[in-house]
């Protein structure tokens, strides 16, 4: 079963949103599995304290390393081959690539960051790779492991259920999805492009090619540019 272990200090924010939809039914469903460790159970102090002020001075807190290795070390034992994750806006960006990837393997255990970051020694020492969802920053690291985890499971076998094969989503191409439509025929004056009710597989197909390259070619010339690349080298 794949296994995601989250590391937070606000656990009840789990599942959240993974409890509903296709991530919720493939939860309870058996097909993949969520714990949950509360950083703070792992603080030692009265108070207990996750953060401390940056050495070199500077604004915010850092979450420190020996409360974070305690909370990753009863999360994930030595012989655990899931990759360790740390959600932050410097990560490299995730893929779906990346995501394919993660979905093949094991599972992942995945620490959200708060404050202005966690103690770099925490990173080298229990071997974190750090991953972002995208160039704007969050106010922490949960709403980003709810995206990186939604993206794995959808891939699970048994997951999509009769929905099309995730291998034949457009994106796995490297192009946008083509517009949709249903009925009715006519809406607020709106009428259906007429190839798609035309019954011709083959026009509907290269329809659907054309708008996927257009939209692509409009909204993202970086992956507009790379398609092109992967055409020209035989893709
Ligand atoms: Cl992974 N975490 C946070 N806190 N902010 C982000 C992010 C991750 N990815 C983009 N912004």
């Amino acid at each position: 079963m794949w296994r995601a272990s989250v590391l937070t200090i606000f656990p009840d924010m789990f599942p959240g949103a993974l409890g509903q939809s296709l991530a919720g039914k493939g939860l309870a469903a058996g097909l993949w599995s969520l714990d949950v460790t509360d950083i703070r159970a792992h603080a030692t102090d009265r108070h207990r304290t996750v953060d401390d002020t940056p050495a070199g001075g500077g604004p915010g807190m850092v979450m420190k390393a020996d409360v974070l290795a305690r909370a990753l070390d009863a999360a994930s034992s030595p012989d655990d081959t899931r990759p360790r994750l740390l959600m932050t806006p410097r990560g490299l960006p995730l893929t779906q690539a990346r995501v394919a990837t993660l979905a093949r393997g094991p599972g992942a255990v995945i620490l959200c960051g708060r404050f202005e970051g966690v103690d770099e020694r925490i990173i080298e020492s229990r071997n974190v790779s750090e991953v972002s969802i995208g160039d704007y920053v969050l106010s922490g690291g949960e709403i980003a492991a709810f995206v990186l985890i939604d993206a794995c499971v959808r891939l699970l076998p048994g997951v999509m259920g009769r929905m099309a094969s995730a291998e034949d989503e457009s994106f796995a191409r490297g192009l946008l999805e083509y517009p949709q439509y249903t009925r009715p025929q006519e809406f607020e004056g709106r009428t259906i492009p007429e190839v798609l009710t035309s019954g011709d597989h083959a026009k509907v197909a290269a329809w659907r090619r054309a708008e996927a390259e257009r939209l692509t070619r409009e909204r993202r010339p970086d992956l507009w540019a790379a398609y092109l690349a992967g055409k020209k080298a035989g893709k």
